[in-house]
């Protein structure tokens, strides 16, 4: 296994920080003279690149967060000049203005590398077939995957996501090793396997490389169970990278390690913005450390987690993602996540691995009702002791009273790409 790693991933831990150190020093002097929003940022906090001596001393430099690079839309958080920008991703959001990112030649090439080690520690292997059904275009999942499994010296399958149809076809018919996709689509995918009247676990598929949505042991078990393939967790986020962040090793499944040669890890208090140590669970910040058209210093993800010491790599883990502080819910003071409901409705007897969470208002208190999918063929009476579990195990385990509908079969709307888990009527109750 050894003889396959590249060489940063040999790297002992003190070749690692001297490197990273290095390399982020570097970075803020890019960033500093480059870009008008950061040198005003350090300007501000009395801070010149220089005074980051030690790793440690990042701690001290300003965040940065999404509005930001929305007030500098669209190029202002670009480092080099126009001409020297090769590729633009974007990301909708929900609101407003997209978040823009950009890559020059090097960063497109530092990013096939670290998704083709990606895929190298999920399992992929030279002349490995690779089904890429996240979505190709602004978004970073399909464009993303796509050259780093080239550059492994994969054969690529550019389906992009939607035409499910279509997709199981593509893998009946051409046979791929490996599939990335986001979970949720997965399971979509799955429905149509069913449809179609095709054994999911007969497939040629053996590993699935699953990102872009949180989502859970129990998921996990799900789609290995249903499609007999290991299921590995990929991470990322545009305004960092894109998908290759961070990468689960199939031999371990034990959290992701973080290809810390090129993205430098904090875990930070989300209230305070103190820096905490490892293993204690925050809001993960990032700061590029080889970036050139769009170096982020101190970027804040809103992704929960925490950081955990390497296992099958030196590199620093990060355990799956509890979710985004964004999707968390607050309800009469209890903090709830998608994922929480997510490992309970898939280890409940009698339900399908479909549920969406809606929101309402009850005079001035917000309420939360888990819409769950019955299998097919459940009974009334298992769908009523479904309901009763699920509520029951949320009273419990979040400690919080929800309501609980059981719809039919095939109801719920299905994913084609990253799930909305949370549909907010809070303003039309
Ligand atoms: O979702 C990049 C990506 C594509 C990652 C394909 C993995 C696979 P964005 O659209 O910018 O980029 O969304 C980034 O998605 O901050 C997380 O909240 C969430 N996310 C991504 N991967 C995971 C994961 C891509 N493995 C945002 N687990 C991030 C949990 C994830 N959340």
């Amino acid at each position: 296994m050894t003889a396959l790693l590249d060489a940063a991933e040999r790297l002992g831990r003190d070749e690692l920080e001297a490197l990273q150190l290095e390399r982020l020093r570097g970075t803020l002097r890019h960033a500093y003279d480059n870009v008008g929003f950061y040198r005003a940022a350090f300007d501000k906090a009395g801070l010149r690149p220089e005074d980051c001596r030690t790793l440690a001393d990042l701690a001290r430099f300003p965040f940065t967060v999404k509005a930001d690079l929305r007030d500098n839309y669209p190029f202002g958080m670009f480092a080099v000049p126009e001409e020297r920008v090769r590729r633009i991703h974007a990301s909708s959001g929900t609101t407003g203005r997209p978040t823009v990112v950009g890559y020059t030649e090097r960063d497109l090439d530092t990013w096939a590398d670290v998704v083709a080690r990606s895929i190298r520690a999920a399992g992929g292997r030279p002349g490995h077939k690779v089904h890429v059904a996240y979505g190709y275009g602004l978004f970073t999942g399909g464009l993303g995957a796509h050259y780093g499994a080239e550059r492994l010296g994969c054969t690529v399958i550019p389906a992009s996501g939607g035409m499910t149809a279509r997709q199981v076809q593509l893998i009946q018919d051409f046979r791929p090793e490996i599939i990335m996709i986001t979970p949720s689509y997965m399971l979509t995918l799955l429905d149509e396997f069913e449809r179609q009247g095709v054994d999911a676990r007969t497939t040629s598929l053996k590993v699935g490389i699953f990102g872009a949505e949180p989502w859970t042991e129990q998921m996990r078990r799900e789609i290995e169970e249903r499609f007999a393939i290991d299921a590995v967790d990929i991470y990322g986020l545009s305004e960092v990278m894109g998908p290759g962040v961070a990468q689960e090793c199939v031999e371990t499944k034990d959290g992701l390690h973080i290809w810390e040669d090129h993205f430098y890890p904090e875990v930070v208090d989300p209230f305070t913005g103190e820096v905490l140590p490892d293993g204690e669970e925050g809001e993960l910040v990032f700061t590029s450390l080889t970036k050139e058209a769009m170096p982020v210093i101190r970027y804040r993800t809103r992704d929960l987690t925490r950081l955990l010491p390497g296992t099958a790599r030196a590199f620093r883990r990060m355990e799956k993602v509890t979710g985004r502080s964004d999707d968390m819910v607050i309800l009469r003071g209890v903090n709830l996540f998608p994922t929480q409901i997510e490992e309970i409705v898939l280890r409940t007897p009698g339900v399908a691995p479909h549920f969406q969470l809606r929101l309402t208002r009850e005079g001035r208190l917000d309420a939360l009702t888990v819409r769950a999918e019955a299998r097919a063929g459940a009974t009334t009476d298992e769908r009523a002791a479904a309901a009763r579990s699920i509520a029951a195990a949320v009273k419990d385990g979040v400690g919080v009273t929800v309501g609980v509908e059981i719809v039919d079969p095939e109801v719920l709307e299905r994913s084609v790409g990253k799930i909305k888990r949370i549909i907010d009527l809070r303003d039309a109750t």
